[in-house]
């Protein structure tokens, strides 16, 4: 696989929102959010994301055009239409309102409706930690992705939530995860090697483990109502699987029930998603308190013995850290497959081409 250089992966991303024929705020809101996403690691939800976007635009199912509004503001909430628009910039302004509230109350709430797929959920937690507040960012499902407990068929999404906290003079600990057992994209990635999935990822309508990754892949990305991702804890309730289930649950009602956003599953057409976005102002609320506290957990944490001294004990956000400083050096790697299908984007939207490798 190819690297390409973060400038050239920044500018292709900008190049080719301008291309969609965005506004300037949105384009740089987007290329902001899935760049930042590219540069930690999260392959599956930046760059990769456009040959998807321009599809929904042709389709009609993104807005290019759209501008999110607030619609309701009261004390510590705001409600958001995101007008079928980019999902990013309604998420970007879930979180802002969120962020303006806390500040004042000390808590703050951002509802998001008629929304479409906003990235990785983490960029918007983030958002709160980088102005001193504790947030937390989550998003209902459009795609009938994972099997409830005890189903034969899928209903629930990969459902993420993304929390982070301020630490005291260092980077926030980011968590930043679906609530599937693993998304999609690395049952994908399986596939493609032809390895067989190497765990209980997913299960059939009989409720056994489908280990073949291609027919995984495949019977996910059709909506084939056969194949199902298991919740986070696994296939059953013996290690909590219903558990990974019911964190689904909520995520889907505090980020869709609200705004009054789609039920769960696959639909064709426009899926309206929702999001949620929570704010804490800790120094409003105890002041010189949160920021220690989260350090010393993470100092302890990451002090603990580990089973394999190569491999210390890390702290959620920790990976992402490592590899944005490894990929700020070495450049982004992205697969071919992916650089053609930008190719095409290019050349259908008339952006430039700027990808350019890293030597
Ligand atoms: N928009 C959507 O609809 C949607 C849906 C699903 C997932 N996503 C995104 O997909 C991305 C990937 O999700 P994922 O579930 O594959 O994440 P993941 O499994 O790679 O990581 C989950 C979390 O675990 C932490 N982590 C990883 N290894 C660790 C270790 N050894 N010790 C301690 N912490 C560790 C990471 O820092 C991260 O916070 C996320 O950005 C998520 O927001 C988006």
């Amino acid at each position: 696989m190819k690297r390409y250089t973060p400038d050239s992966t920044r500018s292709q991303i900008d190049a080719i929102m301008a291309g969609f024929g965005v506004d300037d705020a949105t384009r740089t809101v987007c290329t902001d959010v899935m760049f930042a996403t590219d540069l930690s690691g999260v392959d599956s939800h930046g760059i990769s994301m456009l040959p998807i976007y321009h599809r929904e635009i042709a389709a009609g199912t993104t807005d290019p055009d759209a501008v999110p509004e607030v619609t309701r503001s009261a004390g510590a909430f705001s409600l958001i239409d995101g007008h079928r628009g980019f999902g990013h910039t309604a998420a970007h302004l879930g979180m802002r309102e969120a962020i303006a509230k806390a500040k004042e109350m000390g808590i703050g709430l951002g509802s998001v409706g008629n929304a479409n797929h906003f990235g990785a959920a983490g960029y918007y937690a983030r958002m709160a930690a980088e102005e001193g507040l504790m947030g937390m960012a989550l998003c209902s499902t459009r795609e009938a992705l994972q099997t409830p407990t005890g189903s034969r068929h899928p209903l629930m999404g990969t459902n993420p939530l993304a929390f982070a906290a301020p630490v005291t003079g260092e980077e926030p600990i980011v968590i930043d995860m679906a609530s599937s057992v693993v998304p999609l994209n690395k049952v994908k990635v399986y596939g493609l090697k032809g390895e067989p999935l190497p765990a209980e990822w997913v299960v059939d309508d009989a409720g056994e483990v489908e280990t073949d990754a291609g027919a995984a892949y495949a019977g996910l990305c059709s909506h084939d109502d056969r194949h199902g991702l298991v919740p986070i804890g696994g296939r059953g309730t013996l290690s909590g699987g219903h558990k990974g289930y019911a964190l689904a649950t909520m995520i889907q009602l505090l980020s869709a029930a609200i705004p009054g956003a789609d039920q769960p599953g696959s639909k064709a057409g426009f899926h309206d998603v929702g999001y949620f976005f929570l704010a804490i102002d800790t120094e409003l609320i105890n002041p010189g308190v949160a920021a220690d506290y989260a350090k010393e957990l993470r100092d302890t944490l990451r002090g603990l013995e580990p089973v394999d001294p190569a491999h210390p004990v890390q702290v959620a956000g920790d990976p992402e850290t490592r590899i944005r400083a490894e990929r700020s050096a070495h450049g982004i790697p992205l697969a071919d497959t992916l650089v053609g299908q930008l190719q095409h984007v290019c050349a259908d939207t008339g952006a430039e081409f700027l990808l350019a490798e890293q030597v």
